[in-house]
């Protein structure tokens, strides 16, 4: 048999997504976020555990998980939809959503790879608009392609990943007002940010807002936010498989969100460490980085970019090297990580560029 024969075209010329796998001590390459939970936390959370039954399916539709976010987000039940992470409700967006025959979805390019991965594999076709030069949208050029391909999705990581940056607002705005379909706003690093399109669901019919909880610590349960209007949010639910996320998940979910307010406080420290971290780098020869809004940093390296990645590498560092062509090239992406981490990671770089 020629597997090859039977594959859709498009999946036959995608990569699956690579994530870095090497062996390492400190690892600053995915954005998490390097706090773990305390014991008395970690006994607290057991308790939502031990109420779990696992011989029953999930709640099919997160009910509870809903509940509470809707009080936290002051937005009503009928708005939200969980997810897999958040991954998973970019993928139900792409699979909902029309595959406009005269364009498809728009992104501004660079950013985070699940967007064209997740379009390519739904059968769409994307549209990519470089950023400018500060890495913010180029209004003018999203415009043309809006004006062109009148696409019914547009994806916008705000902030972006992996630049960093906020989009400007008053551009994002011009382009809901433009836009005759429906446009993203990807706030995974809302956390850091501290700012949000949340409260301008009221204004704008097509506007889908995501979050995550996995950038507030809690990568491995898998739990993604879509805050959207009510009608955007039936439709969607028609696509969502029944039990899409699993009831420890869920039940781990809900004590997160008694719990929240610990965890934006985290945030705060995480956005100090960013700061000192920028402002380490920015003291380095041949180092720029990038203005950050998130928690990671993406910097330039005008010195042998790989030669370096490797050095950290051996020393049991793992941070992002980006090696397409385009205007990452000479860029890496570090995570902000604890304080220790952060510091072992800046003396490792400066002895690697005495060298
Ligand atoms: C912009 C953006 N959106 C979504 C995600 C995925 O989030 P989740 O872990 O909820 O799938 C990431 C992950 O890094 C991201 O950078």
């Amino acid at each position: 048999m020629k597997i090859e024969k039977l594959i859709k075209d498009a999946i036959l010329s995608q990569e699956a997504y690579f994530i870095e796998e090497a062996p390492c001590r400190i690892k600053l390459d995915a954005n998490e976020n390097p706090y773990t939970l305390s014991e008395d936390l970690r006994k607290e959370m057991e308790q939502y555990i031990k109420k779990v039954s696992l011989n029953r399916y999930p709640d099919p539709g997160s009910r509870l998980l809903k509940r509470r976010l809707a009080e936290n987000l002051h937005v009503d039940e009928e708005m939200l939809l969980i997810g897999n992470g958040s991954d998973e409700l970019i993928h139900l967006l792409l699979l909902a959503f029309r595959s406009n025959p005269a364009g498809g979805v728009v992104i501004p390019v660079p950013t985070f790879a699940m967007y064209k991965i997740s379009a390519v594999n739904a059968g769409q076709e994307i549209i990519e608009v470089p950023l400018n030069d500060d890495f913010d949208l180029d209004l003018d050029a999203m415009t043309a392609a809006m004006s062109r391909f009148d696409p019914d999705l547009v994806f916008l990581s705000y902030p972006n990943n992996p630049t960093g940056n906020l989009f400007s607002r008053d551009t994002i705005e011009r382009l809901l007002s433009r836009s005759r379909g429906i446009v993203v706003v990807d706030e995974a690093y809302c956390p850091f940010s501290q700012t949000s399109f949340l409260s301008d669901l009221r204004r704008w019919e097509n506007l889908v807002v995501l979050r995550t909880l996995s950038k507030m610590g809690f990568a491995a349960l898998r739990l993604g936010i879509l805050i959207a209007h009510p009608a955007i949010v039936r439709e969607l639910n028609k696509v969502r498989l029944p039990y899409n996320v699993n009831a420890l998940s869920q039940a781990v979910g809900l004590f997160v969100l008694d719990h929240e307010s610990g965890f934006h406080r985290q945030a705060l420290q995480i956005i100090d460490e960013r700061k000192k971290l920028f402002e380490a780098l920015q003291g380095l020869d041949g180092i720029t980085p990038h203005r950050s809004d998130a928690n990671f940093i993406l910097f330039s390296c005008a010195l042998q970019k790989n030669a370096i990645y490797e050095n950290l590498l051996e020393r049991g560092i793992v941070i992002k090297n980006f090696s397409s062509p385009g205007p990452l090239q000479q860029c890496m992406r570090v995570t902000v990580g604890r304080e220790d981490e952060n510091q072992e990671f800046l003396s490792a770089l400066r002895d690697i560029l005495r060298q």
